[in-house]
């Protein structure tokens, strides 16, 4: 028995991690996958039944579990105000110690005219943003007064190396080209950053490495997507981009992430998107995202690619067919999608 906690959280969170379990004890049935689900308690919604973004009892059900799948957290109830929710997600990353956030991004031919971009830049691009996500900026000391603020940018060797790695395995395995992405003509951080990874590149003689400055990425991740494999980044220059990325597919609700940390730990799989605030409750969430989570969730800790291949395939096919939800341009509700994948992960299952 693969024990899974399921952490909903706020806005869109609960419909589309509703959505994804489905689609799960579908595929579970399907494969024969004895999948054990959790509920937790995260953000907005944990804050206010126990005063803690991160209950103790939710970060212990996470450690405890194969997998977690996370919807989002944030509220705009919160804003300004002392705890916030985002800092129960930040607290569970740094928990599971999950430094490694892979973020797919694929522009499917039923998705190309979904894009505000051309479609012959969109074409083709199949990249890979490898995150680094319990280090950096995000996590260095604050300091937070009326007059003065500061926030310390810090990394280790050790920190840049073991990720470094993750996105050359990953590069090896794809089209063997890894984009190092930083800030050395300003920030030490990044030159220490860019010498690791070369260093960490001499272990992979079969992978292109090249360096961009984030600016600069910035500008090519629009106007020559197709020319990245796989992006390699530090924390903050990785939430940047992959919401940048967002517009290849077309939309935010298209993005899922696997974040993981060291062999054997359990892995959080989450969309990329947020809250969404502006569209919860309402059944209107693209919950293609967070069913690719779910996807990623079978085959890098459930152990369960068949699996995988077979959910993929099945919102490739839903997409196909046509059902696409507003932010794709589409009517599709959240119900409709979510049913759209399970009839054609049955029907290919069946075949
Ligand atoms: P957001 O990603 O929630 O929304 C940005 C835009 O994309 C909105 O117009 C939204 O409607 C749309 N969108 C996002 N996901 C969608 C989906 N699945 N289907 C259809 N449309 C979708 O970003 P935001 O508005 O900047 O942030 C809202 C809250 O979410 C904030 O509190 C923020 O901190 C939080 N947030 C959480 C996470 C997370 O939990 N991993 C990620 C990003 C933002
Ligand atoms: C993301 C989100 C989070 C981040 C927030 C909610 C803390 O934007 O997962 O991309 O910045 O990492
Ligand atoms: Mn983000």
């Amino acid at each position: 028995m693969r024990r899974v906690l399921l952490l909903p959280g706020d806005g869109i969170g609960p419909e589309v991690v509703g959505a994804a379990r489905e689609v799960l004890e579908a595929a579970s049935s399907a494969f024969d996958l004895e999948l054990a689900f959790e509920e937790g308690e995260i953000g907005a919604a944990a804050i206010r039944s126990s005063g803690e973004p991160l209950p103790e009892e939710t970060a212990r059900l996470a450690r405890e579990s194969d997998a977690v799948l996370l919807g989002a957290v944030g509220h705009p109830d919160f804003d300004g105000a002392e705890v916030r929710p985002e800092a129960g997600l930040l607290a569970l990353r740094r928990e599971l110690g999950v430094f490694a956030n892979l973020r797919p991004v694929l522009a499917l031919p039923s998705l190309l005219s979904s894009s505000p971009l051309k479609p012959e830049l969109v074409e083709g691009v199949d990249l890979l943003i490898v995150r680094e996500l319990t280090g950096g900026i995000y996590f260095g000391e604050k300091e937070e007064g009326t007059e003065r603020a500061s926030d310390l940018c810090l990394y280790s060797r050790e920190e840049v190396e073991r990720v470094a790695r993750v996105a050359f395995e990953a590069a090896r395995l794809r089209k063997g080209r890894v984009t190092s992405v930083d800030k050395a003509n300003v920030l030490a951080t990044s030159r220490m950053w860019r010498r690791v990874v070369a260093e960490v590149a001499k272990e992979y003689p079969d992978v292109e490495l090249d360096n961009l400055l984030v600016d600069a990425a910035a500008m090519f991740l629009v106007r020559e997507p197709s020319r990245f494999d796989v992006i390699l980044t530090e924390n903050m220059f990785g939430d940047i981009l992959s919401d940048e990325a967002a517009v290849l597919p077309g939309s935010m609700g298209m993005l899922p992430s696997a974040s993981l940390g060291e062999e054997g730990s359990p892995g959080l799989f989450e969309p990329v998107h947020g809250s969404a605030p502006d569209i919860a409750g309402i059944g209107r969430a693209n919950p293609y995202a967070t069913i690719l989570s779910a996807a990623m969730m079978l085959r890098y800790s459930l152990g369960s690619p068949e699996a995988a291949g077979a959910i993929e395939g099945a919102v490739r096919s839903a997409m196909e067919e046509g059902v696409l939800t507003a932010d794709l341009g589409g009517q599709a509700t959240t119900q409709e999608a979510k049913e759209a994948v399970i009839r054609h992960l049955k029907q290919a299952v069946a075949r």
